[in-house]
Order: C-alpha cells, then sequence, then structure tokens
C-alpha cells in the first residue's frame, strides 16, 4: 500500500539544541502510527513541523505525495491537526467553534452544517452542541478539540496526546473515535502519546523518540519481543569477573549486563539518594531472558550455591513502558 507521509531526516533546531535531531518514518495509507516518548522528546516538535506550524531547520518530507515546503496548500487539505494545547473559543458554543474551523477551509453552507454535525456525532456532543465550551469538562473539551480537527474531513490525522488531563469515560470516546476514524474512513492516524497501553492499543507500528530521535520502530508485537520473557534487575554489592559470562549462560538467560549506567531509577530506589549511604554502591546487573521465572530460579541458584547477596530484585515484564527503560534507560512517565 502506498505510503500518506514519508519523513526524511527532519531537524528542528533552537540554536545549537536539536529538538528533532534528523527523525525518519512513514506511514501507510490507513494506518494507525504511533510516536511515543517522555516529556520533551520532540513528539510535537515532529508534528508541528509536518503540518505547518513550524518551520523545519533540515530535511524533508511528502504527504499524500506533496512536498511540506513547497506544496503547503495541497498538504493543508490532506492534513488534520488536534493540538496538544485547547485551541478553542470558550465563550461560544461548540458548534459555533467547528462551524468557524470550518469556515476557515473554505466550507459554508449546507456542506458545511453536514459536516459540523457529522464531527459532533463522531465525538458524541450532539447534543451538547449549542452549549458554551467554557461549561464543558476538560475531556469533553478535549473532544471538541478533536472534532475542529476533523471537520475538513482530512485523509491524514495528527493526534497530540488527545487523552492528556482526560476523564475515563472520554477517554474510551476518543479511542472508540479514533479507532472508528480509521476502520470506516479509512483515516490515517498519527498518534502521539507518553502513556504505553493507549499505544499498545491503537496502533500497528510505533517509533519511540528520545531526545529528538527515534531510538526504536517497529510493530508492537515485535517491540515487545526485543524484551524477550521479560528483564530481571539485580543489585550485588559487587560484581566479580566472569559473573556476567556465567549469568548469561543458565538456562532461560538470554544475556546478563551492567545496567544502563545513565538510570539510577532502574534500582527504583527506595533509599535517598545518599551517596555515602551504604547500598548506594550495589551494581544493578541486567538479565535479559527467554522466560522470567524460569530465569529467576537459575540465576538464585548460582548466586546462592556462591553466597553472594542480592541487594535488590525487580522484574520488568514484556511490555513498551519496559522496552522503553531497556533501550534509554529511562522511564517514559516522570
Ligand atoms: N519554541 C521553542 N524554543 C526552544 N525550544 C523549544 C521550543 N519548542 C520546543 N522546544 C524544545 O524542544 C524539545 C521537544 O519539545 P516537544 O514539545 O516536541 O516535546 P514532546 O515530545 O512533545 O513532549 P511532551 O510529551 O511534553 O509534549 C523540548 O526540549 C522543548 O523544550
Ligand atoms: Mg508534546
Amino acid at each position: 500500500m502506498a505510503n500518506i507521509l514519508e519523513v526524511e531526516n527532519l531537524v528542528k533546531k533552537y540554536g545549537d539544541f536539536a529538538a528533532v535531531d534528523g527523525v525518519e518514518f512513514t506511514v501507510e495509507e490507513g494506518e494507525v502510527f504511533g510516536l511515543l516518548g517522555p516529556n520533551g522528546a520532540g513528539k510535537t516538535q515532529t508534528i508541528s513541523m509536518l503540518t505547518g506550524v513550524v518551520e523545519p531547520s533540515g530535511g524533508k518530507a511528502r504527504i499524500g505525495g506533496y512536498d511540506i515546503k513547497t506544496q503547503a496548500p495541497e498538504v493543508k487539505k490532506i492534513n488534520g491537526l488536534v493540538p496538544q494545547d485547547l485551541a478553542l473559543y470558550p465563550t461560544i458554543s461548540a458548534r459555533a467553534n467547528l462551524n468557524f474551523f470550518g469556515r476557515i477551509y473554505g466550507l459554508h453552507g449546507k456542506d458545511l452544517k453536514e459536516r459540523v454535525d457529522d464531527v459532533l456525532h463522531i465525538v458524541g456532543l450532539t447534543d451538547r452542541a449549542d452549549d458554551t465550551v467554557e461549561t464543558f469538562s476538560g475531556g469533553m473539551k478535549r473532544r471538541v478539540n478533536i472534532a475542529a480537527g476533523l471537520v475538513h474531513h482530512p485523509r491524514l490525522l495528527f493526534l497530540d496526546e488527545p487523552t492528556v488531563g482526560v476523564d475515563p469515560q472520554s477517554r474510551n470516546y476518543i479511542f472508540e473515535s479514533v479507532q472508528r476514524l480509521n476502520r470506516e474512513r479509512q483515516m490515517s492516524i498519527v498518534y502521539t502519546s507518553h502513556y504505553m497501553e493507549e499505544v499498545e492499543l491503537l496502533c500497528k507500528r510505533v517509533a519511540i523518540m528520545d531526545q529528538g530521535k527515534i531510538v526504536a520502530m517497529d510493530t508492537v508485537k515485535n517491540l515487545i519481543a526485543i524484551l524477550g520473557g521479560g528483564v530481571i534487575l539485580i543489585g550485588l554489592d559487587e560484581v566479580e569477573d566472569g559473573l556476567l559470562v556465567a549469568l548469561s549462560s543458565l538456562p532461560a538467560v538470554r544475556q546478563a549486563s551492567i545496567a544502563h549506567p545513565l538510570d539510577d531509577q532502574l534500582t527504583e530506589s527506595e533509599e535517598e539518594p545518599d551517596v555515602d549511604k551504604p547500598g548506594s554502591s550495589e551494581t544493578v546487573v541486567k538479565i535479559e531472558t527467554e522466560n522470567s521465572q524460569e530465569a529467576l530460579v537459575n540465576v538464585f541458584a548460582y548466586l546462592n550455591d556462591r553466597d553472594i547477596v542480592v541487594r535488590s530484585l525487580e522484574i520488568l515484564e514484556s511490555n513498551l513502558e519496559n522496552v522503553f527503560l531497556h533501550l534509554t534507560g529511562k522511564k517514559l512517565r516522570d
């Protein structure tokens, strides 16, 4: 199937700082693609460049075959943007807001009314259409924001963290709307989030971003397979020569290594971050497994036989959150 979006070496710089640092990915027509990453990863900046909100410092992108720089008017017709921050007029009704956005796209008369009715229905706000937006809950405002991005029937919709600060009911409604837009209207969707459960649920393929770069990109299934049967973290006073090799050769263990030095959070430190404190010098060994339970038994048997004391233990399940932790040494959420 053809690609609706092709991004090549996209860069956004502010002075010397690269907010987006050579990002490359493609989205197929009809795909829901996830952009996952912690605060400041560069998700919004990436989307902002693709939707003409900010100018790229470098790189290229094509949307529906059109170049985002030289064919901006064509690109604008294809794109729909639901920004991270609400962009609504609070003192007028939901319908009046949507009329306003529709007119920006050149809609009027009967067409405009039909489109507005349609998007109000999609986000489940038909019966609140004529109430002023300031009387809405946070979740309802988000839903109007989504409707505003849909009113011109885009082929490619960018949803930037649409569920932040949203109640569970609205959240479900947003999920269902996204799934229906994709299934029933073949809308292609780029969905950013730092909630891995959302991305696991909605997207087939995901790019994981950190510090302006894509650190991994694959199907959710393949990304999770990176962790195999899960990862075990054990804290030891010291790691003697040969221990990592010995642990790596135990049944059900794929590989043992010293945990990412960047990451103090790996030990899930209950202790204060006090360097002088005994115990803070422990070394965390990361054990990638085929099967975490089986590996755990073997690892503990091996360490027990040699009187090696385990100071801390953590078992990471195979999910996107832990794939991110494994790849970057950082947690997705602050
Ligand atoms: N106008 C600007 N001037 C300078 N730096 C900026 C500007 N806009 C964004 N940045 C920086 O670019 C980086 C990426 O920001 P971006 O908003 O894309 O992150 P994000 O992945 O969307 O994060 P979040 O999950 O918090 O929304 C951040 O370090 C941010 O401070
Ligand atoms: Mg953002």
